[in-house]
């Protein structure tokens, strides 16, 4: 049954005259031997996925036979084989169909297993997307060092945030019982080149840095291993106290600092390749050094140190906000920023895309550019905490692109500070919080499957078109016919603008309903925190609507750099699309459009949900290309998004039209 569960990665039968061809291209696969566990896991899949497509497996051959899969690397010295090997780096790869000893074969080449694997992934992809196998010559390096998932997983397997069912890691059984979904979670995640995973929640218990949850940890690291993917830890601040009985946690602290580096050496006993600690202090509640007057650059610093002498980083987050402030948009930025320069090398201050939470739209977060002697991280949430969980059909790669590509007006795109070349860094790092979970189809639905793969195809090169990454996924995992696959590409690029539209227009922010996030409630101002009620962020009253974060304001927006400060400090050269996150305007104040705002807010939520209609009536049309299976559940998921796109706009035209007193302009309907 097509249920989903295999990912991109389905290596359905072909039809019948590409069948011949394929297996002309791969008639056997020739590599060094004894082969290692890595190259081993690429053979078994470059087996796996040609027996789907044709019905045979290609032998492991030590013979250059004519119609070779050739995994080549310098080692091997394969007589007459011509690779520019200094250009593909530690894990690129190259892809060529040529000519090798006088024999037609497919040569996929790499400096390492890992990049032989990444290649071989990326030969399947090619196959499945009906590239012509005679002319293949391609090749791709990684742009970012680490490329990893952030598991919100609790110990208990609850998964916050999580919209998929249960965590995968089965903490009872381990480390004796293995699932075999862990390695079909490997396969995929190296299929995109996924090289690192964080186990368990930021929000996390000491107790996963106890002997027993290391053990567990080290299984699933070994599991991960041939795949190329490290284990990574959240790590609670706090642990000395909790787990090591010490007075305190202060960072400044001998015994606190004995009791990390002892249980480093612990840990990287237990996990030889260990991958490092992420850390979420001093926010929402989390213990961190400012509980005893220390700040960021000192608790993080403390965690290098122990990790230093076994290699792994820290990856410090930058997620702070305290109800004091004035904005709590800006507090990351005056916390950071001053500690530019003072983290140590094997420290990583992990950044989310914007500065409030993961909504449907948010300027780029302003420490991106501005901490030039600190490599950042970007954290990027794959699991649609604001976005409609995974009911909604919303496809992230926009979102991503966009944030990357936004031109931090400091020499360069986001992309470029994250990739390291704007500011000459070498650790480099991407983290995607995971959106995985027991799911039959892993991700809730099976378009949230996308958001996974396009994360993944994006930290590898985050200069990738989201369009281009879309109709590779449409290809692999529904159809190959053109018209339809671009019929489905359309359908989720246009899916993250409907959302936007519906949810939060014009650069409104945070309207979700209390705790869960998933509804409306734009109305809500009476929590514990301020700066928790959507109240604070939208402002609506009689006068008019949005956060004023211009010098009038908060002047968060002073944050940014020069030049786009002074354009996004002017209503006039703000993007309709942040107008309301920078500026408090009148009711009447005239859009580009030339309608009211007033107007242009309720056309934008009736164009999110005429545009949730398009994306059903698109859908529908697939039927014929589409397993009747997964077409109905997708069919059915719209269905709710339809429906619940209206509860959006007419929840929040409503809510604003009683704070602006305003009629509804004239021509607009009664909700339908
Ligand atoms: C959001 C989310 C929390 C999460 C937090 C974080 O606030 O709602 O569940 O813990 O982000 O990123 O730390």
């Amino acid at each position: 049954a097509e249920d989903g569960y295999d990912l991109w990665l389905r290596y359905r039968p072909v039809p019948a005259e590409v069948r011949g061809v394929l297996q002309a291209r791969a008639r056997a696969i020739v590599a060094a031997t004894p082969t290692t566990p890595v190259l081993q896991a690429a053979v078994a899949e470059l087996q796996r996925g040609v027996q789907g497509m044709t019905g045979k497996a290609p032998a492991l051959s030590t013979r250059l036979v004519p119609g070779a899969l050739v995994l080549a690397t310098p080692a091997q010295a394969l007589a007459g084989l011509d690779v520019p090997w200094a250009d593909l780096g530690r894990e690129g790869w190259l892809l060529r169909s040529q000519k090798l000893q006088g024999r037609d074969v497919t040569v996929i080449a790499a400096n390492s297993d890992a990049g032989l694997l990444y290649g071989s992934f990326a030969w399947l992809r090619a196959v499945q997307t009906g590239a012509n196998l005679a002319r293949l010559d391609q090749r791709s390096v990684p742009k970012v060092g680490l490329r990893l998932l952030n598991h919100w997983d609790n110990l208990d397997r609850h998964v916050e945030r999580g919209y998929a069912g249960a965590s995968l890691w089965d903490w009872w059984k381990l480390p004796d019982i293995l699932d075999a979904r862990y390695t079909d979670y490997a396969r995929a995640n190296a299929s995109l080149g996924i090289n690192g995973t964080v186990l368990n929640n930021v929000n996390s218990k000491a107790d996963s840095l106890t002997a027993p949850y290391l053990a567990k940890a080290a299984a699933l690291a070994g599991v991960f291993r041939p795949y190329g993917i490290k284990v990574y830890l959240s790590a609670r601040f706090s642990a000395p106290r909790e787990l090591g009985g010490l007075k305190t946690s202060d960072p400044l602290d001998p015994a606190v600092r004995a009791w990390w580096k002892a249980k480093a050496d612990e840990i990287y006993k237990t996990i030889p390749d260990f991958g490092g600690f992420l850390v979420k202090a001093n926010s929402e509640g989390q213990p961190g050094p400012q509980d005893y007057g220390r700040n960021h650059a000192d608790g993080a610093n403390m965690l290098a140190e122990a990790l230093a002498p076994h290699g792994g980083v820290v990856m410090w987050r930058a997620f702070v906000y305290a109800p004091e402030a004035k904005d709590r948009a800006a507090q990351a930025f005056d916390e950071f920023q001053p500690l530019d320069g003072k983290f140590a090398p094997n420290v990583i201050v992990q950044v989310k895309n914007g500065a409030i939470d993961f909504q449907p739209r948010e300027p780029f977060h302003p420490l991106f550019g501005a901490m030039p002697k600190t490599p950042l991280a970007l954290e990027l949430q794959i699991t649609k905490e604001y976005l409609g969980f995974a009911t909604h059909l919303v496809h992230l790669g926009p979102l991503f692109e966009e944030v990357l590509q936004a031109d931090t007006h400091r020499g360069g795109t986001v992309a470029r500070v994250v990739d390291g070349s704007l500011h000459g860094h070498k650790l480099t790092a991407v983290a995607g919080v995971a959106n995985i979970g027991t799911d039959r189809n892993w991700s809730g639905s099976q378009f949230d499957q996308a958001n996974w793969y396009a994360f993944g195809r994006m930290a590898w090169d985050p200069d990738l078109k989201a369009a281009a990454v879309a109709r590779e996924w449409a290809a692999q995992t529904f159809t190959n016919k053109a018209a339809s696959r671009d019929a489905i590409v359309d359908l989720m690029l246009a899916s993250r603008e409907a959302v936007v539209d519906y949810m939060t227009p014009l650069g409104l922010h945070h309207l979700m309903d209390t705790g869960h996030h998933y509804g409306p409630g734009p109305w809500v101002n009476d929590l514990e925190r301020a700066d928790w009620n959507p109240t604070y962020f939208h402002r609506a009253a009689r006068d008019g609507i949005g956060f004023d974060r211009t010098r009038t304001g908060s002047n968060a927006v002073a944050q940014y750099a020069p030049a786009l400060a002074r354009l996004w400090s002017d209503p006039r050269t703000t993007p309709p699309e942040l107008l309301l996150w920078f500026h408090h305007l009148p009711w009447d104040h005239a859009m580009p459009s030339g309608r009211t705002l007033w107007a242009e807010l309720i056309a934008r939520y009736d164009a999110g949900v005429a545009s949730v209609d398009d994306m059903g009536r698109r859908w529908a049309g697939l039927r014929a290309d589409i397993d009747p299976e997964r077409h109905a559940e997708v069919t059915a998921y719209l269905a709710v998004q339809a429906r619940e796109a209206r509860w959006w706009r007419d929840a929040c035209i409503a809510y604003f039209q009683s704070v602006s007193g305003l009629p509804l302009p004239a021509g607009t309907r009664p909700p339908a």
